[in-house]
């Protein structure tokens, strides 16, 4: 229902309505206009590629959900966050770095490090801020940084805050790295366990191998696995039996974890100082009691979960190998499927023929791949059903001559 002003019962003199329209220097309005040339103008739809025309009807099929075991209306975390809220007293709103052993933040923190087999965590704000937070800890300028060329984001803003170069290897490429590692010596080594653009799974027991010889320190951030892989859950690291050779993972929890925060999952000797000398722990407030009490209850339900970890599993390999029969070119080994279109837009022709059949996936573009490798990104959970799956392959099967499929880069590399 869409309200005029009188029903709303604003005065249309009133200075509500005289809103802020200040004029933006040239530099400002330079990159503005570099945006609008770049992400809108390009669209049919004038909208970034990453919005399409239509929002979800009634029966859309969506495919665009981190919330990989499907746990986020869970009655038990709800619950747990509503005793909180429902309760009367007002809980302290302030940065962590002033809490007591006993709080339920440092009880989260033991239940997590547990959870993964270590001795301690550090909860974060975001998954962003954990890694953001570890590196300007960890590295200066003097530190080499090996990191996987498709690591996420945040790792890379992290090495630049802590103002060290990057030394970035070939995707997967424990050789690569090898030969960095030869010229410019110990160092740290960053790796997402499972890629969030492609699905793929990183060769963590090569890697970790090589870290050990060099010396190096490891930081595995296990953003989309932790929940979904390894025993009850606890990742691919525990999953690779390798708990006890890499120094840090890292993880958003704003995943299989349906919640909002990240974390840092470390020995205890260096969860002792992180708090005191990482800028998002003593500048950046805390995480509130009641987000604390669902991620409480949330590693429960993970734990008891091996369920939906297996339905998991069956949709995602029924829905790569059906992508796979069709000749769409996938590199997935996980819940993350993503198709390759490359040129925007034939990403932007394959979202718009999805859209219009009421399916949803995800596009990624720059910066989030290379400019003309974007995607059609799905992520899967545990609460879709075999015949909504078997839909979305019939389309994708429907689609492919209207796409001009048969014509991608990707399409003509699985071929040769
Ligand atoms: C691999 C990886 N690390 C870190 C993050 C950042 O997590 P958050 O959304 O909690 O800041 C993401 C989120 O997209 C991610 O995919």
């Amino acid at each position: 229902m869409v309200m005029d002003n009188n029903q709303l019962n604003i005065d249309n003199d009133s200075p509500a309505l005289h809103r802020n329209k200040l004029d933006f220097p040239e530099f400002l309005e330079n990159k503005l206009i570099e945006c609008d040339r770049e992400l809108f103008l390009p669209r049919k739809n004038g909208k970034p590629l990453v919005v399409g025309d239509l929002a979800p009807g009634p029966g859309a099929i969506i495919l665009q959900s981190n919330d990989y075991l499907n746990i986020s209306n869970h009655p038990e975390i709800r619950k747990a966050q509503i005793d909180i809220l429902s309760n009367t007293e007002s809980e302290p709103v302030m940065s962590a770095v002033f809490f007591h052993d006993d709080s339920p933040n440092h009880c989260f923190e033991r239940e997590m490090a547990e959870f993964a087999g270590f001795e301690s965590s550090i909860v974060c704000q975001s998954g962003w801020a954990a890694n953001v937070g570890l590196m300007q800890v960890i590295a200066d300028k003097t530190t080499p940084v090996y990191i996987d060329f498709f690591t996420h984001m945040s790792l890379w803003e992290g090495i630049k805050v802590s103002g060290a170069t990057p030394r970035s290897f070939r995707h997967n490429d424990p050789e690569h790295l090898e030969r960095l590692i030869r010229e410019y010596g110990q160092g740290i080594i960053m790796l997402d366990s499972l890629y969030s653009t492609i699905g793929d799974i990183a060769p963590l027991r090569e890697i970790i191998e090589i870290a050990e010889r060099y010396e190096c320190i490891t930081i595995v951030d296990e953003s989309h696995s932790l929940g979904t892989h390894g025993p009850h859950g606890s990742g691919l690291v525990a999953e690779f039996g390798l708990t006890d050779k890499v120094h840090f993972i890292t993880g958003s929890l704003a995943k299989a974890f349906a919640g909002r925060a990240g974390i840092i999952i470390c020995s205890s000797r260096f969860a002792k100082y992180y708090p005191y000398m990482a800028f998002p722990a003593i500048f950046s407030s805390a995480l509130l009691a009641h987000e604390i009490a669902g991620l409480r209850a949330t590693i429960r339900v993970i734990r008891e979960s091996d369920d939906r970890r297996a339905k998991l599993r069956e949709n995602a390999k029924f829905f790569r190998d059906g992508l796979d029969a069709l000749g769409y070119n996938i590199a997935s080994q996980s819940q993350i499927i993503s198709i390759e279109c490359g040129l925007e837009s034939d990403t932007e022709l394959m979202r718009d023929a999805l859209e219009k059949r009421n399916v949803f996936g995800s596009v990624f573009m720059t910066p989030a791949t290379p400019k003309t490798r974007s995607l059609m990104r799905f992520s899967l959970h545990s609460g879709l059903e075999k015949q909504e799956l078997q839909n979305v392959l019939e389309i994708c099967a429907e689609i492919r001559d209207e796409i001009g499929m048969w014509n991608w880069k990707s399409t003509k590399r699985k071929s040769t």
